[in-house]
């Protein structure tokens, strides 16, 4: 198959894992700069061009590592390689709603699957009983699209959780406010959801004096095996979401699982050292899968 990772860095350790684990399979893989691509857009013959003039020649899958800073045009560019019908391991329309936390959030609860207690207001008269709503200080606040642990802050006291929403409010941010989930102790599971499975999950734990758990702040991943709850948990949200790949993000609360976040571009790096599994492999794997039925269904239907 041909097969392009459509991406902005090739020296990322996940892209080269993809590329490399593609390869090994003896796939062709093309490595697509999003921001080298554009696009025209016709009826009966959509063209992607890559700078320098290159027309792309038709890719039969795409693996979209889009960074979040570039979700806007990395999914347009998404949507013209679907109208060239190639296969996505991700669809434009699922990378935008697990981008917005608070559109997660609600298509979480729209299906049952527990969260911390949320809520989103728009005006700063209403913070306050906001901050009430959700249990009271200390409470967690969230830029609905930050994503390493860098758009969460705790707020310790309530005089604290106001200065910073209102502060986040005046600089026109987009921010949810969250129960504190204290007896999580700076632990968070990661899932990795390939299809219909998680396909490897690890216990991160934050550094010392850190509430969140990311890797990129310091976090170590652990291998952990989760309950069946969690698991049934983490596909469930990845379902409703809509994304075939994603990292779904879940902490242990006195009354259950709860899941946080899902994560269209999941990094593997830590996952794979963790747990010393081929993921790249797998998500190649389920690549080769999913584009041999397309392509039998259409011999059935011919
Ligand atoms: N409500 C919460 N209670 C306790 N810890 C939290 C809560 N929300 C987030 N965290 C911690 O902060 C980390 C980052 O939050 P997350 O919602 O996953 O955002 P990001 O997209 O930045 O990773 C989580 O992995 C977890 O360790
Ligand atoms: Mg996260």
């Amino acid at each position: 198959m041909r097969i392009a990772v459509l991406a902005t860095d090739p020296d990322l350790y996940s892209n080269k894992r993809l590329m490399e684990a593609g390869e090994q399979r003896g796939h062709e893989m093309v490595f697509v700069s999003v921001r080298n691509c554009y696009m025209d857009i016709t009826a009966n013959k959509p063209e992607i061009h890559y700078r320098g003039g290159e027309v792309l020649k038709k890719f039969d899958a795409i693996i979209p590592r889009i960074r979040p800073s570039l979700t806007f045009y990395g999914t347009a560019v998404l949507r013209q390689f679907e109208m060239q019908g190639s296969y996505l391991l991700n669809g434009p329309i699922s990378i935008g709603r697990a981008q917005d936390k608070l559109r997660t959030m609600q298509l979480l609860c729209s299906k049952n699957i527990a969260i911390p207690r949320t809520g989103f207001a728009n005006s700063p008269l209403d913070t306050k009983d906001m901050i009430k709503t959700v249990g009271g200080a200390p409470i967690v606040i969230k830029l609905l699209e930050g994503t390493q642990g860098k758009g969460v802050v705790l707020a310790e006291t309530e005089k604290a959780a106001e200065s910073v929403i209102n502060a986040f409010k005046s600089l026109k941010a987009n921010i949810l406010v969250q129960e504190f989930v204290k007896e999580s102790k700076g632990v968070d599971l990661r899932c990795f959801v390939v299809g219909d499975k998680v396909v490897a999950s690890m216990e991160r734990r934050a550094a010392k004096g850190e509430f969140r758990a990311n890797i990129h702040l310091g976090g170590t991943g652990y291998k952990v095996k989760i309950t069946p709850q969690e698991r049934k948990i983490a596909v469930a949200a990845a379902k409703v979401v809509g994304l075939k790949v994603c990292g779904v993000d879940i902490i242990r609360s006195n009354h259950g699982p709860l899941v946080l976040e899902v994560n269209a571009s999941p990094g593997l790096e830590g996952v794979e050292n963790a747990t010393e599994k081929d993921i790249a492999g797998m998500m190649i794997e389920h690549i080769e899968a999913q584009v041999g039925k397309k392509k039998k269904s259409k011999k059935v239907d011919s």
